[in-house]
Parts: structure tokens; C-alpha cells; sequence
């Protein structure tokens, strides 16, 4: 039976990321989750697993290296799936200092407990002890609208704060590998969405602000190119590269679904209006006069498209759901979760929007 560290499994991707494989594994696995409970991180995306006996939380920083050993000294851990960073490159521009502080320190402390955990005295590591280091896309920088995919050979080209401290907590476990053999892979992904996803992001807060009558941003031309991907295919290919990938190698995760930003709103605006019953009062506000051209983000990348060719190659991974169906799970997600939508977007997140969005 594995034994799964989790970091920053109560936020969008890792909460999935644990439904995902309670359904897979049921009784056969446990996972610990560890989380700091950031204004991303939210217990209710967990509520309905909390109780499992092999299931356990644990409130900690990762940048803790005392919290962090105390877990690996209390737990007999195999698996570590590192998802826990600070994540949306808008507050990456307004505050770099704690993405550096998190994403880059904290995998130093997580890659420095689980190497101190499972080294043997001859500088070898226990046998079938793996650390998954969950990355992103955006470490390879910008590609031009007319063509050009990321391969896992793409030279790192990172613009905003997030993706440059991204690519550094990928160069330290790429370090790991190097000097120490330290059992690792690191998978880098495209664009998440689905459910449990914090609404600063542009397809929840596009589904939010739609019900609400609210106006939709559209930074710049609105033709930047992102390659959107379920997230529940992510999470399986994250535990398919843990179990049948090749050790110390990068797999890139990719959705084969390339859209401009306008196309992703004028999808959900279509699929809503097709969704909501003639009788549901918000139907009314869901109309194209929301759309609202905003000043662009700085350092805005164009374009974003991964080649998911070796994942598919080697271990057999493919994206499964088509956009069309995942934003209709998604947005049938948001319409039954009304009451998560609304904890989320009260107090600090209200204050966010408005700083955000007031001068723009
Ligand atoms: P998220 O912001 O929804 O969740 C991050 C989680 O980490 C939260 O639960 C938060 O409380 C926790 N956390 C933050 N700082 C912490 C700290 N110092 N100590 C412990 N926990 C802390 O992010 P997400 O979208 O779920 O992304 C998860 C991972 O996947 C990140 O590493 C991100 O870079 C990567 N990724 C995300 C996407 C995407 O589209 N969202 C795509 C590719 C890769
Ligand atoms: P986002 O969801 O923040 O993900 P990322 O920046 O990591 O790709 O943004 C996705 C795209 O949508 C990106 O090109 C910026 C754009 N965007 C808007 O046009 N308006 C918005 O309000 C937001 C949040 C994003």
C-alpha cells in the first residue's frame, strides 16, 4: 500500500487530484495533505473525504522545514505529490516576494525532508520511493499564434514571476536528480479547468461573472492562445507518470485543445444560454454586451501549446474530455455548488477583485 504526502492538496488541482484517486484506489492507498490554507486553499473541496480513515490533514507551510520532517518522521511516506505554490501569475505581478518564497523555497524544503527520509547510508534511496514535482507549461515562455508546440526539450524561457519561480522549483528537483539520483519527475501541464477552481482564474470567473450580469475582462486583444485541459485527465496523468513513467524524466501534459481567450467566453456565454432553463432569473444577464476590453496583462504570453507526444508514446496517456463536454461538466459543476461559489467570493476575494479590476 502507498502512502501519498500531498502538498496544497486542498486547492483547485490537488483536491481533484485526491478525489481522483480515492475513486481509483478506494482502501488501497493513504493520503496525508499537507496545506497552508492560503486564500486558495479551502477544506470544503474535501468535505466529502475527510472522514476516510486513510485520509488525513495536516495545516503546515512548506517553507517549515520542522512541520514538513515531523510529517515525513510521523508518516511512512513513498509517494510525494507536490502540488502546493502560489499560483495565478496576476498576483505574481503585483507580489513576486511569496512566489519565491513558497514555490521556490518550499520545494527546497520538501526535495531537502524527502531526501533525508528515504537516503540509506550508502547515498542510495529506499527502493520504489517517488517524488512528483507538478509544474507548468509557462516555464517554457511564449510561442508565436503561427505555430510551434512545447516539448519537454524546449529551452526554459519563463516571463512572468510565477512561471520564472515555477521554473526554478523545476530546476532544484532537476538539481535533486542530477547530484543526489534522487527519484523524481517533474510533469509540466497547460491550462487546468473544472471543478473546485478559485474564480481569479479567466474560466471560473468568466462563469461567475456571466451569472451575475457582471462585466467580463478581456485583457489586451483578447487573442492570447491557451491549451485547456479537464482537470480530472491532469490528475490521471499525474498518477500514470508516478507508476509507469521512466524515473528522473519530464513529461509534458497537454490538452490538443488550443483556443483564444475570446473564443473560451463566447463558449461559456453559448453553453450557458443553451443551459439554463428559460425559467432561471439569471439567464437574463448572460448576454455578449459583457464582454469588456481591459488593459492587457504585463508581460502577457501570447501563446501557450504543449505536444503531449511522449506522455502518449511512452505511458500511454491521452487527453479523454473534449472541451465541449468539460465545460459543460464544469459549468453544471458551478450551478449546483452556488453555495461554494458564494464562501469564496466574499471578504478577502471581493477586496481582490476590486484592487484588480477598479483601474484597468
Ligand atoms: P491553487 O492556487 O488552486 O492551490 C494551491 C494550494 O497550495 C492551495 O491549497 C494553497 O493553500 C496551498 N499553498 C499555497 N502556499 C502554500 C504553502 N506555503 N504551504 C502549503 N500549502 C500552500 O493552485 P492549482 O491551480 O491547484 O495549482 C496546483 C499546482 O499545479 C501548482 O504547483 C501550479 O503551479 C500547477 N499548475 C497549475 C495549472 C493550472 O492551470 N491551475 C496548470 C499547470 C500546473
Ligand atoms: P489565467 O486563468 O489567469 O491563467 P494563465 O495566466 O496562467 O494562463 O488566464 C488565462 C488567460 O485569460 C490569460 O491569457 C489571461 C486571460 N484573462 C483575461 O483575459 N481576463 C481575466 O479576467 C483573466 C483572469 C484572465
Amino acid at each position: 500500500m502507498h502512502t501519498y504526502l500531498v502538498t496544497g492538496g486542498a486547492g483547485f488541482i490537488g483536491s481533484n487530484y485526491i478525489h481522483y484517486m480515492f475513486k481509483k484506489y478506494g482502501d488501497d492507498i493513504r493520503i496525508i495533505n499537507v496545506d497552508k490554507l492560503t486564500y486558495a486553499g479551502n477544506l470544503e473541496n474535501l468535505k466529502d473525504i475527510e472522514n476516510r480513515p486513510n485520509y488525513s490533514f495536516v495545516r503546515a507551510d512548506i517553507c517549515d522545514k520542522d512541520a514538513i520532517s515531523a510529517v515525513f518522521a510521523k508518516e511512512d511516506i513513498d509517494r510525494v505529490v507536490h502540488f502546493a505554490a502560489e499560483s495565478h501569475v496576476d498576483r505574481s505581478i503585483e507580489s513576486p516576494e511569496v512566489f519565491v518564497q513558497t514555490n521556490v523555497l518550499g520545494t527546497a524544503v520538501m526535495l531537502n525532508c524527502a531526501k533525508a527520509a528515504w537516503e540509506l547510508p550508502d547515498g542510495t534511496f529506499k527502493p520504489d520511493h517517488k517524488f512528483l514535482h507538478v509544474s507548468t507549461d509557462e516555464v517554457y515562455g511564449s510561442l508565436e499564434e503561427d505555430g510551434g508546440y512545447f516539448y519537454e526539450t524546449t529551452p526554459y524561457a519563463p516571463h512572468s514571476p510565477y512561471s520564472a519561480s515555477k521554473a526554478s522549483s523545476d530546476m532544484l528537483v532537476k538539481a535533486y536528480m542530477d547530484t543526489y539520483k534522487f527519484p523524481a519527475n517533474i510533469t509540466n501541464c497547460s491550462n487546468n479547468y473544472g471543478p473546485f477552481q478559485f474564480p481569479e482564474k479567466l474560466i471560473p470567473l468568466i462563469i461567475n461573472n456571466a451569472l451575475q450580469g457582471k462585466k467580463l475582462p478581456v485583457y489586451g486583444d483578447g487573442k492570447n492562445v491557451r491549451d485547456w485541459l479537464y482537470v480530472e485527465d491532469h490528475a490521471k496523468a499525474i498518477d500514470m507518470v508516478q507508476e509507469k513513467g521512466r524515473l528522473f524524466e519530464t513529461y509534458n501534459i497537454g490538452g490538443h485543445n488550443e483556443k483564444q481567450n475570446i473564443q473560451i467566453i463566447h463558449i461559456i456565454l453559448d453553453t450557458l444560454r443553451e443551459m439554463l432553463p428559460e425559467s432561471d432569473p439569471r439567464r437574463a444577464n448572460v448576454t455578449d454586451d459583457l464582454i469588456t476590453y481591459v488593459t492587457d496583462r504585463k508581460g502577457h504570453d501570447r501563446r501557450y501549446a504543449i505536444a503531449p507526444d511522449k506522455i502518449k508514446a511512452e505511458i500511454g496517456w491521452e487527453p479523454e474530455t473534449m472541451f465541449e463536454q468539460g465545460i459543460r461538466k464544469t459549468i453544471q459543476w458551478f450551478f449546483e455548488n452556488e453555495e461554494w461559489m458564494k464562501n469564496v467570493t466574499s471578504g478577502d476575494y471581493e477586496k481582490y477583485y476590486d484592487s484588480m479590476y477598479s483601474n484597468r
